[in-house]
């Protein structure tokens, strides 16, 4: 699939996710290229429908873009519940786990999900695999003695390597470190979690294990909707 035509998809389930939306809800709004569309297609929803809504963020990015189309934010902490988030994956799998944390928010998208009481994923169809683990899979570190979480990790065989931005290390919002690992396939993903997330210095890990409830698919057939629990 071309970027052009991967675009279209992301756009079309963007679009296809805001129905779903309903006045008075409180809407978490993920991270991403495909959310980047969501978040457009809410705005536009919001002006011309003048819907009652309140965005809480996965990302200053978000954040910026949903102000801009005059979607009203909050902290999560200024909300007692999210009613639905929306947000993008980088692979689900056939039994609806996934990898997120390509755009490097995985942490606030994870504490955003947990908050919600349904979590929504939009994707093209490219993101869907049969199992997870070629997509590089990121753990966001503490700065903090982070070569020696790095070291560890090789020593593991996880075949890590430092999320950069040009020469820097990239840092998140959080003001963490993305340590990608190359695992080339993850056989139990469950497993693996256990493992990475009890290393001291990790904050938070991209598997995101059991928490999707709707998944909506951009093909070339139009938007599918697949519902995991
Ligand atoms: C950001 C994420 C994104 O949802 C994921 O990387 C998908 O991004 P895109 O829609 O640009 O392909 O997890 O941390």
């Amino acid at each position: 699939m071309d970027q052009t035509e991967q675009n279209k998809l992301k756009a079309l389930v963007g679009q296809e996710a805001v129905k779903y939306v309903q006045d008075g809800m409180i809407v978490g709004l993920g991270t991403g290229s495909t959310v980047r569309y969501m978040v457009d297609a809410l705005g536009k929803r919001v002006n011309e429908e003048h819907l009652n809504i309140v965005g809480v963020t996965t990302s200053t990015r978000t954040t910026k873009q949903a102000e801009s189309l005059g979607i009203t934010i909050k902290d999560l902490d200024e909300v007692d519940h999210i009613d639905l988030v929306i947000d993008g994956a980088d692979e689900i799998s056939d039994d609806f786990q996934g990898i997120k944390g390509g755009g490097g928010a995985l942490l606030w998208e994870k504490i955003v999900a947990d908050a919600s009481d349904k979590c929504m994923w939009i994707v093209d169809q490219s993101k869907m695999v049969h199992q997870l683990g070629a997509f590089p899979l990121p753990v966001e570190v503490i700065p903090f003695g982070s070569s020696h979480v790095f070291a560890k990790m090789e020593k593991f065989g996880f075949k890590p390597s430092w999320r950069m931005d040009g020469d820097e290390q990239y840092l998140t919002d959080q003001k963490n470190y993305i340590i990608d690992l190359h695992l080339g396939q993850i056989n139990d993903p469950a497993k693996l979690y256990e493992k990475l997330i009890h290393i001291v210095g990790v904050v938070e890990v991209g598997l995101f294990l059991n928490r999707v409830n709707d998944v909506i698919i951009g093909t070339n057939n139009g938007p599918v909707v697949k519902h995991a629990r």
